[in-house]
């Protein structure tokens, strides 16, 4: 799905804007993020932690924002970051977005200084894992009636983890 580049050129903006308040101290790598969902543009940096395993991607934080929000269809992508040439969404944050977004949602990195390569999400994350593979689960792998209980839904990890162990 392509879309006026005007509302590419406001996510762009959106991404570069917050990439001013990344806090990496420890990479000194700083990355913007923006999503569209709604007609509403939700943006955030990356944040980093002491405790390394804990630094949360600048992507992955624009979706909680847009998912706190209530959104939950994304409909574009900006990220800036990187010096030398645009730094592509990690694989983690690509699973991310592709649970939110269709494949034809166009995705855009660019460098601050304006570089830009035009993608989508399909392209970055092809033969995604998503919800419907959770379907194939087997009724009896599916935990006991308790972890069934209202308000206490198992995680996609743990339903990976009980077929795996053959429960
Ligand atoms: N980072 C992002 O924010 N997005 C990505 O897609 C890749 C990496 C951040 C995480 C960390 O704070 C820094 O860049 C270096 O990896």
């Amino acid at each position: 799905m392509s879309r006026p580049s005007s509302t590419i050129d406001r996510l762009l903006r959106a991404a570069e804007e917050v990439r001013g308040n990344a806090y990496a101290p420890y990479s000194g790598f700083q990355v913007g993020a923006a999503v569209l969902a709604g007609g509403r543009v939700y943006a955030a940096c990356n944040v980093e932690n002491s405790s390394f395993p804990l630094c949360v991607c600048a992507e992955r934080n624009a979706v909680a924002l847009a998912v706190s929000a209530g959104a939950r269809r994304i409909e574009g992508v900006a990220v800036v970051g990187g010096s030398g040439r645009p730094s592509a969404p990690c694989g983690g944050c690509r699973q991310v977005l592709a649970e939110f977004a269709a494949p034809d949602t166009p995705v855009v990195y660019a460098t601050p200084s304006g570089e830009r390569i035009a993608t989508t999400v399909g392209a970055l994350l092809p033969a995604a894992f998503g919800p419907e593979d959770l379907k194939e689960a087997p009724a009896g792998s599916r935990g006991s009636p308790e972890a069934r209980a209202p308000g206490k839904r198992r995680s996609a990890a743990r339903g990976r983890a009980s077929r795996t162990s053959g429960r």
